[in-house]
């Protein structure tokens, strides 16, 4: 007589037309030896904070109340009052904050390997689009607190979306549902932050990690390598192993961060008194620097096409280096970390 679970097993099969066997098949693909480096694995970083934030954000989103008059408010009862609401909040915060660190160093590995040319130009910008959310993620998110800083942080941003020639006023309008920061502003923040931004993330990163799959990861060599030996590994166990330890050691990190580091709740907004020092979160303080050095047009104009740039690089380059009449991306990477970081120390240090 057959067992039960053959029995369970044969009535999935029969009616889900997936099975362990095609699963495990499509995990054999095989991996190039420098991913055994883990530093080389970056990718799949923000990938766990992104599942970190959506579970946090869940949590979360019981007891926020996204309205102005009650949204500070719940945000301290979440700190001070609901059962480790301080901890999940915590979590939400610093995995938010390293999100960010990983993808900006996941980018960084990217580009200086030259892994966006051909064929993964389309990747790239797949890629550029789920960095360029991931800090819309952390703008929003930061704006729903309705602290003093993050109301007139979203103030400038606001205004700085009235300075894009044309469309700024309805740009301006539409992000803010009025004239000005407010109840409409929160609600749409809300609505961007918990549905809008994480339905395309997931929907991004499906299509980068389809891409990957299709092309594979770009093959590296290095001096350390023994000459004839296997050039690849296994996905499954051997990759996944790896990928898992990462997994592991960030979760903890992030855990004991959390703990060690609790987020602290400033004054709350007043629309009616703007602060002396208005500052962004760290990653817009390159943005806000050059907002102050060339003035609101003049940044909104050179950000818009730095940013394109950005985005279309792997199309962008091939003209640059003709023009140059040899491969520049080397020191034009060196050139934009420099100028970003230099930026960021110079508004995080001055008043
Ligand atoms: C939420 C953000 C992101 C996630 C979760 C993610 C995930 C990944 C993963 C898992 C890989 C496989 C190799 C590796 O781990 O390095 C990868 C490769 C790649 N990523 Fe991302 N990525 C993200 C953002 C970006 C961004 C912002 C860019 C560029 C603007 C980018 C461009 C690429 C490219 C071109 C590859 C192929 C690299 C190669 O063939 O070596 N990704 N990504």
């Amino acid at each position: 007589m057959k067992s039960l679970s053959l029995t369970i097993t044969d009535w999935f099969r029969s009616r889900f037309p997936v099975d362990r066997d095609s699963i495990l098949l499509s995990l054999q693909e095989p991996v190039p030896n420098h991913l055994k480096k883990w530093w080389w694995c970056l990718g799949g970083m923000p990938a766990y904070l992104f599942v970190v934030q959506v579970v946090t954000g869940i949590m979360l989103a019981f007891y926020y109340v996204p309205d102005p008059s009650q949204a500070y408010e719940s945000v301290w009862r979440i700190s001070h009052e609901i059962p480790f609401g301080w901890w999940v909040r915590s979590l939400h915060k610093w995995s938010a904050n390293l999100m960010i660190v990983t993808v900006i160093l996941h980018v960084m590995r990217v580009y200086f390997t030259a892994a966006y040319r051909k064929p993964r130009e389309l990747n790239w910008i797949f890629g550029a689009v789920l960095l360029i959310v991931t800090l819309v993620f952390g703008f929003t998110g930061y704006t729903l607190v309705y602290e003093q800083l993050s109301y007139w942080g979203a103030t400038v941003a606001t205004n700085l979306a009235e300075a894009v020639p044309v469309i700024g006023d309805f740009l301006a309008r539409f992000i803010r549902g009025g004239d000005v920061v407010g109840a409409s502003t929160i609600t749409r923040f809300y609505i961007l932050h918990i549905i809008i931004l994480p339905t395309a993330i997931a929907i991004f990163l499906v299509l980068h990690i389809m891409m990957v799959r299709k092309h594979g990861v770009t093959e590296l060599h290095f001096k350390d390598e023994k000459p004839g030996a296997e050039k690849t590994f296994r996905f499954f166990p051997d990759h996944i192993l790896t990928e898992l330890m990462i997994g592991i050691g960030l979760l903890i990190a992030i855990s004991a961060i959390a703990v060690i580091f609790p987020p602290e709740l400033q004054e709350k907004a007043n629309p009616l008194v703007t602060p002396a020092h208005i500052k962004p979160e760290w990653y817009f303080y390159f943005t806000f620097r050059w907002l102050k050095l060339t003035g609101l047009t003049m940044a909104m104009v050179t950000l818009g096409l730095a940013g394109a740039i950005f985005v279309f690089w792997p199309l962008v380059e091939p003209l640059i280096n003709r023009l140059f009449k040899r491969d520049v991306s080397i020191p034009i990477g060196i050139i934009a970390v420099i100028g970003i970081l230099a930026l960021t120390i110079w508004e995080a240090i001055a008043y």
